[in-house]
């Protein structure tokens, strides 16, 4: 299981309010990017995609992370639910590494090299394989019952 370091959560946090401006425009350029891969995309629901559901509940998500990135404990319903949808649609582990290479760059083209320099995407880039490990973790316990 991969963690945050303090320095990283610390920065998380502090881009918590950028997050809940702008928390949209990043998933839904997460999405535009993560669709590019044509196996990712035929996982999707394309109804609450087009809806704009799948982005608001996935910018939810990512803003309730970064505020309680230090209470993980308050996620717990949330990151059941994850799970479900997950193993319902059959997310793995080796889809991860797409989801990171689609977010962190919706990152710092909404919010910009000022607000999301290096220094913040490594932080998020740290926090996100924190999550990440949680949820597969969980999926892989969930599969093999
Ligand atoms: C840390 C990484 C991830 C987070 C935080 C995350 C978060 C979420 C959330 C909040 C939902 C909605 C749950 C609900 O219905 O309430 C969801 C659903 C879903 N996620 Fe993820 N997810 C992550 C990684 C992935 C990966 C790697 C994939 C595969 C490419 C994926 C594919 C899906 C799919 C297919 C759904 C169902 C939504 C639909 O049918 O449109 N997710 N995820």
């Amino acid at each position: 299981m991969r963690t945050a370091s303090e320095h990283a959560k610390t920065i998380v946090k502090a881009t918590a309010p950028a997050i809940e401006k702008h928390g949209l425009a990043i998933t839904t350029a997460m999405y535009a990017r993560l669709f590019q891969n044509a196996e990712a995309a035929a996982m999707f629901d394309k109804a609450a995609q087009d809806s704009g559901e799948q982005p608001r509940r996935l910018a939810g998500a990512i803003l309730a992370y970064a505020k309680n990135i230090d209470k993980l404990e308050n996620l717990g319903p949330a990151v059941n639910r994850m799970v479900a949808r997950h193993v319902e649609s059959g997310v793995k582990a080796e889809h991860y590494p797409l989801v990171a290479e689609a977010l962190l760059p919706a990152i710092r083209d909404v919010l910009g090299a000022e607000t999301a320099p290096d220094e913040v995407l490594a932080a998020w880039g740290e926090a996100y394989w924190m999550l990440a490990d949680i949820l597969i973790a969980a999926e892989t316990e969930a599969y093999a019952t």
